[in-house]
């Protein structure tokens, strides 16, 4: 399954939509690379870029929201604790038995929900939240 950034998903900052189109690439690689080398190293590194990835944005992002002094901060940090845990649970399962195909696509689905709703969902209010302050565009 391909995982492909979409304009739709603009929120309509340009740092923000660039780390967006760059962790939906790191989650396709990483995918795709699950898919060919089940339980292999490479799999292993993949998913480590992904991680250090996720975690630079959210970084990023949350140091813009505050600068920007949105109000949904709170709420958009305990999101992206929510998707970093998910990450780091695929992440221990992966080291402790690889990857299977069962567990391939369970995580793709998991995965795919959450970046695509962190994305459309919550990351567009704050789209809007810059817009209407004239923080950006
Ligand atoms: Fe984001």
């Amino acid at each position: 399954m391909e995982i492909k950034w979409t304009p739709a998903l603009k929120i309509g900052h340009a740092v923000i939509d660039n780390q967006h189109i760059e962790l939906f690439s790191l989650f396709d690689e990483f995918v795709e690379g699950c898919a060919k080398e089940r339980g292999k190293v490479s799999v292993v590194e993949l998913y480590q870029s992904l991680k250090d990835y996720v975690e630079k944005h959210f970084r990023d992002e949350e140091a813009l929201m505050a600068s920007s002094g949105y109000p949904g901060l709170e709420k958009q940090k305990r999101e992206h604790q929510k998707f970093q845990r998910q990450v780091s649970e695929l992440g221990s399962t992966i080291s402790r038995q690889g990857v299977t195909l069962i567990e391939l696509v369970q995580m793709n689905k998991l995965l795919v929900n959450l970046l695509v709703n962190h994305v459309q969902d919550v990351d567009q209010k704050f789209g809007e939240y810059l817009r209407k302050t004239g923080g950006e565009e």
